[in-house]
């Protein structure tokens, strides 16, 4: 996965000139030698073959590619995973249905309509499906400049947004940042509707975190101390300009998708599939870890402003989100095992952390009910490409990889391909020196539903 990347970083990197160069356009990447290449290495060997994403896709770390660059999410995908395997005729032919379960901010989209693929996804957590929806869906140009420039001239301070409760306000923003903030909400969605309104949401979302007192460094809000506090204060950028410049940019970024593209509406839960809807040919995706990230807690600040949370309380929406950490002492009595997956690793650490085993344990149950909903949702023929590291629980290596590998094989999968990708920017993971920890490897597993 990639490193998170912030606006300030973000529009430093980009240069106009680079923003305007035609995309290197998937079509144009055609892989399936190298597929080939790879899958008879590992018939010939049955162990995971070395790669590298990076060398097989020559795409520099955090390059602006299309809507890529968006807006900043935790543990993003390295997006030369997808554009390989979308690029490679063996497993994503013409016009696919492609669906990420776990979509994030929507980087397996993206890829797949640059591809010319159609795209669906689906996540628990509503600033993702907000950002991912954004992401993809092309709008004309010259209609978003209409709508920044009547957001920005009825932008009166003094009119105001509310804030809804899920963190507080005051913590977080200076008393100037707030009022513009809700000014310019209040600007927003008075002046535009649709998916005009869901870019322009996101783009104030990108601009959020940048804005507030919480360290830029962090994924999760932590409030910056001391001379750092005052050094952040001193270099706040005035709100209006900066939310200009994050549209600017982003206008520029939807331009390098398909005009025609817009993937489906985005899903809530990866473990719910209604029977009826649409089938997939390939799925890719990297799902959550066990008590790795939080991903609720680190869009808190844009939910807050964009009023995402269900009765104004983050605990309703963390309580949907695989991996999560909170649970009351109660629950921990209630571990139990799938069919013995992990149970040796959760018999040795129940004693000594119950919270971690439980965590753990609970993971595992519910990503078995979403690998159900996943291998009924693909077609027959269609592929899976699941991509996940292996992390650490109370300083002992988790085996993510291979546990979800079962869970998969269980639902009647093949394999079809194993790889494994030594990864170095981990700059979101949560790091925890006893319980939970940096993993260093992605492995890469392609499963047939045959
Ligand atoms: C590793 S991240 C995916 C990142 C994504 N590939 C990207 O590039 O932005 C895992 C995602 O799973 C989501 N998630 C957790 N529980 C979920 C559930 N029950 N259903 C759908 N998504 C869920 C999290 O909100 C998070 O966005």
């Amino acid at each position: 996965m990639d490193a998170d990347v912030s606006l300030d970083t973000n529009l430093a990197r980009t240069s106009r000139a680079e923003l305007h160069r035609p995309l290197r356009d998937a079509v144009r990447w055609n892989f399936r030698a190298e597929f080939d290449r790879l899958q008879t290495s590992w018939r010939h060997r049955r162990e995971p073959v070395e790669v590298n994403f990076r060398h097989i896709v020559p795409l520099g770390s955090g390059v602006d590619r299309a809507t890529h660059l968006f807006h900043p999410y935790p543990a993003k995908l390295l997006l030369n995973i997808p554009l390989f395997f979308l690029s490679s005729p063996q497993v994503a032919p013409k016009n696919s249905r492609v669906f990420d379960p776990f979509c994030g901010s929507g980087t397996v989209l993206v890829e797949a309509l640059l591809a010319g693929h159609r795209a669906a996804g689906a996540d628990a957590n509503p600033l993702a499906r907000l950002i991912a929806q954004a992401k993809t869906c092309h709008i004309p140009s010259f209609k978003l400049w209409q709508s920044l420039q009547s957001v920005l001239s009825e932008f009166h301070p003094g009119r105001s947004s509310e804030f809804s409760p899920v963190v507080k306000q005051e913590f977080w923003f200076t008393e100037r940042v707030a009022a513009d903030l809700s000014a310019l909400l209040y600007s927003i969605r008075q002046n535009c509707d649709g998916h005009t309104l869901v870019f322009m949401e996101a783009c104030f979302s990108s601009c959020v975190k940048r804005l507030s007192v919480s360290d830029p460094r962090l994924s999760v809000p932590v409030r910056l101390k001391g001379d750092a506090l005052e050094a952040h204060l001193q270099s706040l950028p005035d709100v209006r300009t900066f939310f200009e410049k994050a549209v600017r940019l982003n206008i520029a970024r939807l331009e390098k998708l398909p005009e025609q593209a817009c993937a489906a509406s985005l899903e809530f839960d990866a473990r719910h599939y209604a029977g009826g809807s649409e089938q997939a040919d390939l799925i890719i995706t990297s799902p959550p870890y066990a008590g790795a990230q939080k991903y609720i807690r680190s869009s808190s600040l844009s939910i807050g402003w964009l009023g995402l949370a269900p009765d104004n309380q983050l605990r309703t929406l963390e309580r949907q989100n695989i991996g999560r950490e909170h649970f009351s002492k109660l629950e921990y009595g209630s571990s139990s095992n799938v069919q013995d997956l992990g149970s040796d690793f959760l018999a040795t650490i129940r004693s000594e952390n119950p919270l971690r085993s439980h965590i753990a344990d609970v993971y595992l149950h519910e990503m078995n009910a979403a690998a159900d909903a996943i291998t009924r949702r693909l077609a027959n023929s269609g592929h899976l490409v699941l991509v996940v590291g292996d992390n650490m629980i109370c300083g002992r290596p988790f085996p993510t990889s291979a546990l979800l590998k079962k869970i998969f094989l269980r639902k009647g999968l093949t394999v079809i391909l194993e790889l494994v990708d030594d990864i170095r920017s981990r700059g979101l993971m949560t790091k925890r020196n006893k319980t939970a920890g940096t993993i260093e490897r992605e492995h890469v597993v392609v499963f047939q539903k045959v």
